[in-house]
């Protein structure tokens, strides 16, 4: 019979080179038993007992006992495909964790050992709590060296904390409260949208223009006039290696690598988490109009129509903050983070009978905590709000999230340093276009949703089109 398989699979030549079969049989079996069940319980059996010691033990991601399951790699194929990397995280965390507290578990990929987890507990742990016991680690350092070089996002200790301490100054309240900065690219911005006349335009691509120009302007006093550029090549060209290109021609003069980097690392982080959420915050607008009427009432109501808003408007427009706010819910710009534990430690939540039980975790263990995932959360919301799935700006109205439920920002000792930035920018833009345009009308091929690309970002897959009318 096997001689027969072997036949079918066009393998005869095996038979011809006089390859014994019956060997070949034992061969693979023995491979398979190795690769697939002995070496990972080799590694698997050493971390548990490590664990143990620690705490108790966190569930394991169930597996298919069957090697090399067909269906299930077709469906996770079919699922990262489908930029559904959020929905196939929330299954396999709801599959395998404590039902009582579903929001943590372990999964293994060969030699690493990776919790998951959507549990403020937790999280709070990592990030604040129990800072000094995790960090980004090496092997982060080294992945992202290429994009992020030695800079606040890849390093620890010393390293960090003189990344941290030179960057500060940029954020004082004082500079972040200057607007001129924003006036500037937003008007640039306007511009090419009135253009546009009610077309369908693609506003992501602008809102990544105008946020390197502003991040640049900002940063640098000198800005990258991306957005004058638009039909140039190169300022479309959004891509990692071209932009880098791009900031290596603005930050020539500055021989500094350490702050080549440090500046680099910020333009791009800059550049992509504001670009992202207010690509969001449109989509949303778009199939949404009563909280673009809301927005205008109360843009008319603190400013008008015409003039520019000042730092002092933006503390009178609760309504505005809630749209930022429940964006940022929706969309929180890093949707997934990785720490590492680099000594033996602990984590509060996720073992024992009701979940609820410290647990144990090795030196090395990776803990990947995802914000997009937790704010969704259908129990973290009042039942009388709308399901946490829908974009709901009201919502903020009477409620206020439980800490460490909302991070869009991260917290603890590495809290983003950019966040009045970063909210001044975006509220001064939605200011800005809404005064001039009073509709916005979703213009998404068959008026769906962008699928949710989920990288160090997450950003709307093929932008989102849009059609603004004045
Ligand atoms: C928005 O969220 C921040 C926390 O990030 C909070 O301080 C603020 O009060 C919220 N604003 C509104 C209007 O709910």
């Amino acid at each position: 019979m096997i001689r027969e398989t072997v036949r079918s699979w066009g393998l005869s030549p095996l038979l011809n080179a006089g390859v014994n079969l019956q060997t070949l049989f034992w061969s693979v079996a023995i491979l398979i038993f190795i690769v697939h069940y002995l070496l990972p319980g080799l590694g698997e059996l050493r971390w548990t007992i490590k664990a143990q010691s620690l705490g108790k033990l966190v569930p394991r991601e169930r597996k298919p006992w069957f090697p090399f399951n067909i269906l299930r790699i077709r469906r996770v194929i079919k699922m990262f495909r489908e930029q559904k990397r959020m929905e196939f995280m929330r299954e396999q965390i709801k599959a395998s964790a404590n039902p009582n507290n579903p929001n943590t578990i372990r999964v293994s990929m060969l030699t690493r050992r990776i919790i998951l987890t959507t549990d403020p507990e937790n999280i709070k742990a990592v990030l604040a709590t129990q800072f000094t016991d995790y960090g980004k680690g090496e092997k982060f350092n080294k992945e992202w060296h290429d994009f992020l070089g030695d800079s606040i996002f890849t390093t620890d200790g010393d390293l960090w904390h003189n990344s941290r301490n030179l960057l500060r100054p940029q954020f004082i309240k004082d500079r972040v409260s200057d607007l001129e900065i924003f006036e500037t690219h937003a008007m640039s911005l306007i511009q090419i949208l009135s253009n546009t006349k009610g077309e369908p335009v693609d506003i992501s691509e602008l809102f990544f223009a105008f946020a390197l120009d502003a991040a640049t302007d900002f940063l640098l006093g000198k800005s990258s006039h991306s957005l004058q550029n638009q039909q140039d090549e190169f300022a479309k060209a959004f891509k990692v290696v071209q932009t880098r290109q791009l900031m290596n021609s603005i930050l020539g003069p500055l021989k500094l690598l350490v702050l080549r980097d440090q500046i680099m690392a910020v333009l791009l982080a800059g550049r992509d988490t504001t670009a992202c959420t207010l690509s969001w915050l449109f989509y949303e607008l778009s199939i949404h109009p009563h909280v673009v009427a809301k927005l205008r009432q109360e843009i008319e109501t603190t400013v008008d129509l015409e003039r520019a808003p000042t730092y002092a408007d933006f503390k009178n427009m609760r309504y505005l903050q809630s749209t930022l706010n429940e964006t940022l819910r929706m969309y929180p710009a890093a949707p997934f983070n990785v720490r590492v534990a680099l000594k033996d430690t602990t984590l509060p939540h996720g073992g024992g009978s009701d979940g609820n039980q410290p647990i144990g975790i090795p030196r090395g263990t990776e803990i990947s905590y995802a914000p997009l995932i937790m704010q969704r959360r259908a129990d973290l919301y009042p039942s009388d709000q709308l399901p946490a799935e829908e974009f709901s700006p009201e919502r903020w109205e009477h409620w206020f999230p439980k800490s460490w439920t909302y991070i869009p920002f991260n917290g603890g000792p590495r809290i983003c340093l950019g966040q009045q930035f970063a909210l001044t920018e975006m509220g001064y833009t939605v200011v800005r276009i809404l005064q001039r345009f009073s509709t916005v009308e979703c213009r998404q091929p068959d008026n769906k949703a962008p699928a949710m690309v989920t990288d160090i970002v997450v950003s709307p897959h093929h932008g989102v089109t849009i059609s603004l009318f004045e």
